[in-house]
């Protein structure tokens, strides 16, 4: 009988997404929704319609990724990174620029938010960020940089000011400096190659959708593409539980440093 394992394997020839790293009663409801929502009978047609409709596919995959985020999310862990880890940050790198990476960036929000922040303690052209999304549709918003007022809520207020035009009632555009500062990329955390040698590691509200192996996985990974006294910083649920276990040493909450 065709059900949701051979699902898994049908999805990941067709889209190279590893369902079976997702937690599984959570992403089954959210697929069975979808299905429902297209009149179709079950997963197995909902393959085939995915091969065939490729705005289906499109859509499929948009809805596959929680594509949810603001500006400063969290602002009292913004607070932490500034105030706690970026002296530490600072003496790590000596006077070479810092090398950092938002890893699940969604639209851009996070990456924006640290180079904005940073922009504070360094010369923007001192500063860059890579950041990275499975998903390819949200990296094309990103990099478009325009946002709604909710989203920029918990920005400071001189950012506001200071890097964002209006562009309508419920519209921002964020400045080309700032947008410069960010390389866009789609990578794949549960398959693709990690780059090396950054000093920051931002990868917030992704990790709960993943199984335990799989973040376990991650984690090991982050710890091995961090520099000696690197820091990862993570979402506000998503703290580790053997963090040491791996090497790292726990800072604040929701701050680890290699
Ligand atoms: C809820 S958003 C988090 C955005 C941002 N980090 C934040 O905290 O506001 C989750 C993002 O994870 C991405 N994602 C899901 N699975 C992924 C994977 N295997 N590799 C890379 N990104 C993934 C989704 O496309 C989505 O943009």
């Amino acid at each position: 009988m065709y059900d949701y394992p051979e699902f898994i394997q049908d999805i990941k020839k067709l889209t190279g997404i590893d369902l079976a790293c997702y937690k599984e009663r959570q992403m089954k409801r959210r697929i069975e929704a979808l299905i429902k929502r297209n009149k179709l009978p079950g997963f197995k047609e909902f393959v085939a319609a995915i091969q065939k409709d490729s705005e289906l596919y499109e859509a499929f995959l948009a809805y596959l990724t929680i594509n949810v985020s603001e500006f400063y999310r969290n602002p009292e862990q913004w607070r932490v990174l500034e105030n706690n880890m970026l002296p530490k940050l600072r003496s790590n790198a000596g006077n070479r620029p810092l090398k950092i990476w938002s890893a699940a960036c969604s639209t851009g929000d996070e990456p924006y938010s640290l180079i904005m922040m940073l922009s504070k303690h360094f010369p923007l052209n001192k500063i860059s960020v890579d950041a990275t999304d499975i998903d390819k549709q949200i990296l094309q918003k990103a990099q478009l940089g325009v946002y709604s007022e909710k989203s920029i809520l918990n920005l400071p207020e001189e950012f506001k000011k200071k890097y964002f035009t209006k562009l309508g009632a419920d519209s921002y555009k964020i400045s080309d400096e700032i947008k410069k500062r960010v390389n866009f990329r789609q990578h794949n955390l549960l398959k693709d190659r990690y780059e090396k040698n950054y000093d920051l590691i931002v990868c917030r509200n992704v990790m709960i959708y993943f199984t335990e192996e799989a973040k376990d996985d991650i984690y090991r990974k982050f710890y091995e593409a961090l520099n000696p006294n690197g820091i990862l910083f993570v979402g506000s649920t998503e703290q580790m539980i053997h963090s040491d276990s791996i090497g790292f040493t726990s800072e604040y909450s929701f701050f680890y440093s290699k």
